[in-house]
Order: structure tokens, then sequence, then C-alpha cells
């Protein structure tokens, strides 16, 4: 193997029988990347498979859930309301298993480990009759010791097929919200009998998984659990009682290795760690574990390592033995070779805006497919395999605005050999990447600017900024394509009695300097995702005193489970008060009117130094029609919120399509 600056993340190691080639795992992610239902089809071979290519040594790909059929005496799993319905154990589904062989094949083919993660999960049956996440309002049904008996026989059943198809490994899953998690947290096992009590007495249920398991597969394969080395949530087990049953787990000496992490679906934290994070925050957890293991017991720590550099020093420092690089690897499926080979400019790093984990929980687009804000190959694997080639006759193109969409269009059209020039008249390229990287806990998103920025010089992209472009001058370049992505302006609601006021302000404004504000800010808003929360926790950053007027429910609404009670805890934190279900009606020099979002009252709200709107943004796209009109270029495009103002995802989405269709 050719040297390599990161010499402890590129070292193999021994988990029990298993020979891992390196230290970057990609733990088990379900993204949902199969297309057919209960299936393992050629999209899920292809997106986790380019992972293994890519370099990743272990590769967890997607959980095997055992929850189903229940014992036949049981009712159907109706009221199982937090995805994964499937109506039978994908172990028990020969096309399933069928697949997962061939793609097994595929893992050790590019030389990589796979492994199985085995998962009951809690929310229809639990050890006690408490709900076991916050996202689910009903009590789940307390098991009897039949029942107990029979999950654990199904997980020793799934890891008989899983050592029949060729995985290397099996994971028990005991973190986040399954049924091993739930015998483990003292909040959800109640338990009066032997698989409840303290600390050690709940780790009965997990240890008798692992017996169970053990006796089908032998030594042959690599066993574990899944952790989580704090719950985040109210009466919760903390750091030192996980630990506890850590050791008493690793002490029955049945395990490879823990793979430990913090959190769970409905928690700030989650388990699934927002920019709002540090980089491996909560990288303590995984030294504890080091620590209190046997050396035997292999450690693996995750949550929110997206840089190899990160990872190297994780590992040199002995913070854990393997690291997890899940969202690394979705951002960007090539990025532990590149890191190899110290390409590190070309590595696209994950912002952790967990768009990826919300899609995937909670599906905002249909037909489903795994999503990643920076990533517009993720879910379309198959089909950029089939569509990207390079240009039969290379083409003049123009790109004008160097946001997320018009970086993209040129990337893939520069990629494919047009001959490409980018005109952006700001100083930098980014578009509204730049505003939102202001807000606190967003200067990831400045690793994306930076990602096009390298990318347009490796890609010989003739990059133009400070430039205005017109008709004219994009004619003057003579162009046979030119996509217009020039992005969106804020928008203005009309008709509304006060909004020419001078101390009413747009947040995208506020948020690059354009404007100041008073003391006293109402940020009012009638938009459901990021923007809000940002602006709200801009000013708060300025030491403004904030309160927040919006539209809905909460703040938030369409920020799904993983993620919003992150948002919410971080505008706790910042002291930022909302009120919900509002919409503003008028505004004078003295106050705001506001009428109920579902009634007919009004509220007056008066002290504010400034207004501050967050009204979503409209289309710029007359550059487009004018074009059109003109009619002399023979292909024009426009791409991203020049279109139709969205989120990051649909924007490199559109960009990039765009660069694969000129
Ligand atoms: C889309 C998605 C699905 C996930 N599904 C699972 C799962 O089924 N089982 C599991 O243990 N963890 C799951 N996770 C958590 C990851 O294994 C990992 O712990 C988490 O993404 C944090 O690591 P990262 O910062 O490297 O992404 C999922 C994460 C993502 C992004
Ligand atoms: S969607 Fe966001 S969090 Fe998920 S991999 Fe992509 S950049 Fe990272």
């Amino acid at each position: 193997m050719s040297k390599t600056q990161f010499e402890h993340l590129f070292a193999p190691l021994q988990v029990g029988p298993m020979q891992v080639p390196n230290r970057i795992c990609e733990t088990t992610n379900t993204i949902n990347s199969s297309m057919i239902p209960g299936e393992v089809d050629d999209n899920f071979i292809a997106h986790h498979g380019a992972k293994a290519r890519g370099g990743v040594g272990w590769i967890g790909s997607e959980t095997w859930l055992l929850n189903l059929p229940f014992p036949p005496d049981s009712p159907d799993e109706v009221g199982l309301s937090v995805g994964f319905a499937a109506h039978f154990a994908a172990y028990q589904n020969p096309p399933w298993v069928e697949g997962m062989k061939k793609f097994y094949e595929e893992v050790h083919a590019a030389g990589s480990v796979a492994i199985a993660q085995l998962t009951h999960l809690s929310s229809v049956w639990a050890p006690s009759a408490v709900p076991v996440i916050g996202a689910q309002d009903y009590v789940p049904h307390e098991m009897g010791e039949e029942e107990i008996e029979w999950c654990i026989n199904s997980y020793a059943d799934a890891a008989a097929v899983a050592k029949e198809i060729g995985a290397d490994g099996v994971q028990i899953h005991c973190a986040h919200e399954t049924l091993a998690y739930s015998f483990l947290s003292p909040v959800t096992n109640r338990r009066t009998d032997r698989w409840g009590g303290g600390a050690e007495e709940r780790t009965r249920f997990p240890i008798a998984v692992l017996e169970r398991v053990r006796e089908r597969i032998g030594d042959s394969l690599a066993l574990g659990i899944r952790i989580s080395g704090k719950e985040f949530r109210q009466g919760g087990a903390e750091h030192l009682e996980m630990r506890e049953m850590t050791c008493h787990i690793g002490d029955s000496g049945l395990i490879d290795f823990v793979d430990i992490d913090v959190g769970h679906c409905w928690g700030a934290p989650s388990y699934v760690p927002s920019s709002y994070y540090d980089h491996a925050e909560f990288r303590e957890v995984g030294k504890a574990a080091r620590t209190d293991l046997d050396e035997n017991v292999s450690v693996l720590f995750s949550g929110r390592v997206n840089d190899p550099v990160v990872a190297e020093r994780l590992l040199k420092e002995g913070y854990c033995d393997l690291i997890g690089m899940v969202r690394a690897g979705i951002a960007d499926a090539d990025f532990a070779n590149k890191a190899r080979e110290g390409r590190l400019s070309e590595i696209r790093r994950c912002i952790s805006c967990t768009r990826c984990i919300d899609e995937a929980s909670e599906p905002r687009t249909f037909p489903y497919a795994p999503t990643c804000s920076i990533n517009p190959v993720i879910g379309h694997e198959l089909r950029w395999e089939e569509e990207f080639k390079p240009a039969a006759t290379p083409k003049r193109v123009v790109v004008v605005g160097a946001g997320l969409a018009g970086c993209e269009a040129a990337r893939w059209a520069a990629m494919r050999g047009h001959q490409v020039t980018l005109l952006e008249q700001g100083e930098r390229l980014g578009g509204q990447l730049r505003i939102a990287a202001k807000a606190p806990g967003r200067d990831d998103f400045e690793d994306q600017i930076y990602f096009e920025e390298n990318e347009m010089v490796r890609l010989g992209v003739d990059l133009r900024l400070k430039t205005h472009a017109d008709i004219d001058a994009i004619k003057a370049l003579s162009p046979d394509a030119v996509a217009i992505a020039t992005g969106s302006i804020p928008r203005v609601p009309h008709d509304l009695p006060g909004i020419d006021l001078p101390h009413v302000v747009q947040g995208w404004d506020v948020m690059q300097g354009k404007v100041s504000t008073g003391d006293r800010v109402a940020v009012v808003s009638q938009e459901d995702y990021y923007e809000t929360p940002c602006i709200a926790e801009y000013l708060a950053s300025k030491g403004k005193q904030v309160e927040v007027f919006h539209k809905s429910l909460h703040l938030g609404y369409e920020i799904a489970r993983y993620s919003i009670a992150m948002v919410l805890a971080h505008m706790e934190n910042c002291g930022v008060t909302v009120h919900p279900n509002l919409v503003l009606k008028e505004i004078d020099a003295d106050g705001l009117e506001f009428l109920s979002s579902f009634g007919e009252k009004t509220y007056r709200k008066e002290g504010f130094d400034s207004v501050v709107l967050a009204y979503g943004s409209v289309p710029v796209h007359n550059l487009y029609d004018e074009l059109k009109t003109d009619g002399s270029i023979p292909q024009v495009y426009v791409a991203g919120s020049a279109w139709l103002p969205r989120f990051m995802a649909e924007a490199s989405q559109h960009g990039a399509s765009i660069g694969l269709a000129i």
C-alpha cells in the first residue's frame, strides 16, 4: 500500500475473527436506499457498495429489522407509526436474503467487511408500558416472558442467516429507540422481575441475546453491540451508568466490539448530531469505553466526524479503535480513497445539515430517494452511472450565478468536458450558503463553498467574480448553452400596512450586514425551515432581545423529528421567545397587529425597535426569460432557486442535472 499521511486511519485492525482493512466505518444507516420495499435491490447495492469501493473498511449498510411477524397469537403491527412498517422480518424474505448475499459479495470484492446490525424496535412492545420515544404518543405493550424468549430467538435466527450469507460480523443494536435499549434505560425499563432493576440487572436482556447469538454463530463472526454512552433524555442513563452497563456486557466475554454514540432520535443532541455540535463533541464516551473495556474488545466511536484529519487524531489520541463516518460517506462516497491518496481538497465534507436522516425518517419528496443537500448523486447512483458520459462535442457553456445550483451545473458540465464560464456578481461564490454560514452553529456550511471553490480550479472552470451578467455580456461569450442560476430574493408581503416603515427590514439583509437593528427585535416568520431560527439566533448572538412571531404550530414545522429538538433547544438556550400561530396583519411605529392563524382573535404586540421579516424568497429569472425570448442561444436552462426556491438538495440536484443534460 502506498504511504499515507493518515497512518492510524489506514492501519488494519483485527476485531475478533474479522480483519478490518482500515479504521473507517460506515456504521449502520437505514437510509432506505432500496426502491423495492422489503428487498435489497440494485439501488441499495449501488449506494452502499459505492462506499466500499470508495475505501471505507467497515460497511454497516442498513439495519436488519426483526420486529415482524409478531408471534402468531399477537396482533399485527397496528400503531407502528414511526416508520419501518415492513410486513415481515426482512431476513425471512428470500428475495431480501438473496439481495443481501449479493451485496455482501460486492463489499468483499471491494476489500471491505460487512456487518449485519440486528434490530428490534420498541414502538409496539417494550419491557414496560412506558412510551419509548418522545415522537410516539401511545404506550407500548409490556412484554411477557414468552415474548421476550421469542425475541431473543429471533436475534439468533437472524444472526444464523447473516452468517450463512457471508456477513463478517453481527451487531446487536442496543442504542437509540430499539428494544434492547429500552431494557437498558431506567426510563423505559421499570420491571421488577429478573429483566429489570439496577444497571447490572438491566443488561440481562442484551446479554441473553448475545449468548443465544454466540451459540448459533460460534466464533466465526465478530460479535458486538451498538450502545449509547449517554441517553440525553430526562431521567435517562447518564454517562457513568452507561459505562457500568457497557462494562457488564463487555465482562460477559461475548463481544468483540462496542460501537458507541450518544442520544436518541428525539433529542438534543439526536444520535445524528447537527452542525450545532462540535466535531466529535461526545468523543469522551469513546475514550471511557476504551479505558474500561478489555483490550480485546474494539471500540468504535461515532458522531459528527466528517474529516479524515479529525478521525486520525481521535485514533491517535486513543479515543477509539475504529471511527464511524456515515455522513462523510453520504456526502462523498469516495472520501476515504481521496484521504488515503492525499487529495484532501477534493473531499466534499458533510456539513451536518441532517437532511439525509430527516428525509429518511419523514420524506418530503415523492417518490422517496436517499437525499443529501450537497451530493446530488446519492439516491440516484444508477441513473448517474448510466447517464454520466463525456460530452460527444464539447460546448461553450455559460453559467450565471455561483450559488449551489450554478456551481453544480458548472462542475458537472466541466467534468463532462465542456468549456465552462461561471459568472458571479458577488465577491465569492456560494450564494445563499454564504448567508446561512453566518448563523451560529452553521459555519460548516463554509466547507461546501470551499469544496466548490477548489473544484472550479481543479476542473478549469473560468470563474469570473464581481461580474455583472446581462444578455449582451452573455451573448458576447458566444455560448452554445446557458444556465441561469440567479437565485432568489427575499419575499416582501404585499398589501401589508406599514411594510415600508424604516424599522422594517429583511432577515437576509441583517445577516449579510447590509442593515442593522435596534435592541428589541420582532422576527416575523412565514417560513417553516431553518431560515427563521438562523436569523433569530444570529440576532441573539449579537446581543439582541429577540421574539419570533410564527405562523405555524411551532418554529421549524417542516424540520423532521431527528432535528427539530436540536433547533428548539438552541432557541431556548439563546433566549429567543417564540409565539406560534400568528399571522402579521399590520405594522405601525409603535407595534404589530397579528391575527390568529386558526381563529379570529387579533393580538397587538408593542415595544420593538425593529421588525425583521423571514417570508421565504421569490425567484429571479428575468435573464432566463430574456434569453428565451431572444432565442439565439441553442440551449437555455434555469436552475435552482431561480426556478423555484426550495432547499439545498434540490438546488444541487437541479444544477447537476442541467450539467448532465447540456
Ligand atoms: C440516514 C441515516 C440513517 C441511520 N440509520 C441508522 C440505523 O438504522 N441504525 C443505527 O444504529 N444508526 C443509524 N444511523 C446513525 C449512524 O449510524 C451514525 O451513528 C450517525 O449518522 C452519526 O454518525 P456520522 O456523524 O458519522 O454521520 C443513521 C444515520 C443516518 C444519517
Ligand atoms: S444531507 Fe447534510 S448531514 Fe446528511 S450527509 Fe449530506 S451534508 Fe451531511
